[in-house]
């Protein structure tokens, strides 16, 4: 059978939600300047679904260190693998900066996060080791795990029998030369519940493992000065790779490891997506370096973030939502319903209502679940939640006519 035609008939998970509904319910257009407030086809909506949780993309400060890197440097340079011709004292600097973010002694700077951490996986460990991932982990770790050599297993999702069964298991197999890498996340992306690092970590007064933690919601939102999960656990120091991406609270493309200074050493010769492919262009190191320093000079924002998520998540409990027990500023909204539930919940909000709120079903969430993730960040005022509250009020019947129906046959 001919490749292509095959493909037609195997549409994959998403596909048939991708071409149904193409740009409206995926592939969306959101257009204007970056921010609480844009146009969708053309109306004013207030916008709950995206990562820029300090507001930082749209700064007046980090347009105008944009423009000025842009024109001083181009998007070319440097040219090439960092490895080869790629390097700059600015992506060094970053990585120096980003270590001391990070409270780690060494950083390493990856082009794209997901790439990068599927590498770092393959790069850390080899045919002898184990690796041990939280089911719920990130497709970027799931793909990570498939192009390692290792023996891989899962742990339940935050449940430490269940991982210690599985580190039980490697302890009884490995042999002299074997390791043992355990992968969790800081936050979990859908949930906003946190990885249990401090009970991993305390594993290890009895297993012999090294934790490597992908705090992709994390990195700039939680911990007092914004290093993350583990800081807001009080557990940094016990995390020996920590993984960071730009993609959210920085609001850019790149992401980074920070760990020790014999691992970066290793890393750099032997992640292989980063070793074989162009380096970021100046322009968005110059900008991450921008970025990064007003995070640190704006904890105010974080306040206002987490502000702003206890102002929403107190809103959408009192008028009767189910917003699961998130610990980070992700808010899930979950209810019961069909796909097409979740598609009449976020039409009506967008065209009745002006508010753009994004929302899942099966295959993402359990079969009869609608999840509406919002995403609160420090730039919404108390008007866009006002707004917000009085759209999910007013939308209840739709929301919960499905759930009674199922009750009342
Ligand atoms: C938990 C997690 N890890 C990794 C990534 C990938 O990062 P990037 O977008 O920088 O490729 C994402 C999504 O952005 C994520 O949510």
């Amino acid at each position: 059978m001919d490749l292509f035609d095959k493909l037609e008939g195997r549409p994959g998970p998403l596909g048939s939600f991708t071409s149904d509904g193409y740009g409206y319910y995926t592939f969306p257009k959101l257009e204007g300047p970056l921010g609480p407030e844009m146009k969708f086809n053309g109306k004013d909506v207030i916008v709950w679904s995206i990562n820029d949780y300090l507001s930082v993309g749209n700064h007046l400060e980090v347009r105008k260190a944009d423009t000025e890197a842009a024109e001083k440097y181009g998007f070319s340079a440097p040219m090439g693998a960092r490895l080869m011709t790629g390097n700059s004292d600015e992506h060094e600097a970053l990585e120096r900066e980003l270590a001391d973010f990070m409270h780690k002694p060494e950083a390493l700077l990856l082009n794209f996060g997901y790439q990068g951490i599927m590498s770092v996986i393959h790069a850390l460990v080899d045919r002898n080791d184990f690796l041990i991932y939280d089911e719920l982990s990130h497709a970027c770790i799931v793909d990570g795990k498939q192009l390692a050599m290792a023996d891989k297993t899962v742990f339940k999702h935050n449940d430490m029998e269940s991982l210690e069964k599985q580190l039980k298991r490697a302890e009884k197999r490995r042999k002299p030369n074997s390791s043992v890498l355990v992968i969790t996340e800081g936050v979990f992306g859908m949930t906003g519940d946190l990885g249990k690092l401090k009970e991993i970590i305390a594993l290890k007064e009895k297993y012999d493992f090294r934790l490597l933690v992908d705090d992709a919601h994390g990195f700039g939102t939680l911990g007092d000065d914004g290093s993350g999960a583990g800081t807001q656990l009080g557990c940094h120091d016990g995390i020996d790779i920590y993984f960071g991406t730009f993609a959210k609270a920085v609001a850019l493309i790149g992401a980074f490891v920070a760990t020790e200074p014999r691992v970066i050493e290793f890393l750099k010769a032997n992640v292989r997506s980063q070793i074989f492919a162009k380096s970021l262009p100046l322009p968005l190191v110059v900008s991450a370096r921008k970025r990064l320093q007003l995070i640190r000079q704006h904890p105010e924002w974080r306040e206002k973030l987490w502000k702003n998520t206890m102002m929403l998540r107190d809103g959408l409990n009192d008028i009767g939502y189910n917003v699961l027990p998130s610990e980070s500023p992700v808010t899930p909204v979950l209810t019961e319903g069909s796909t097409e539930l979740c598609q009449t919940i976020m039409r009506v909000m967008r065209e009745d209502h002006g508010i753009f709120v994004s929302g899942v079903a099966y295959p993402v969430v359990p079969k009869g679940m609608v999840l509406i993730r919002l995403i609160p960040t420090a730039g919404h005022t108390s008007e866009h939640i006002k707004k917000t509250l009085e759209a999910f009020e007013a939308i209840k019947p739709i929301v919960f006519k499905e759930a009674k129906e199922k009750r009342t046959a």
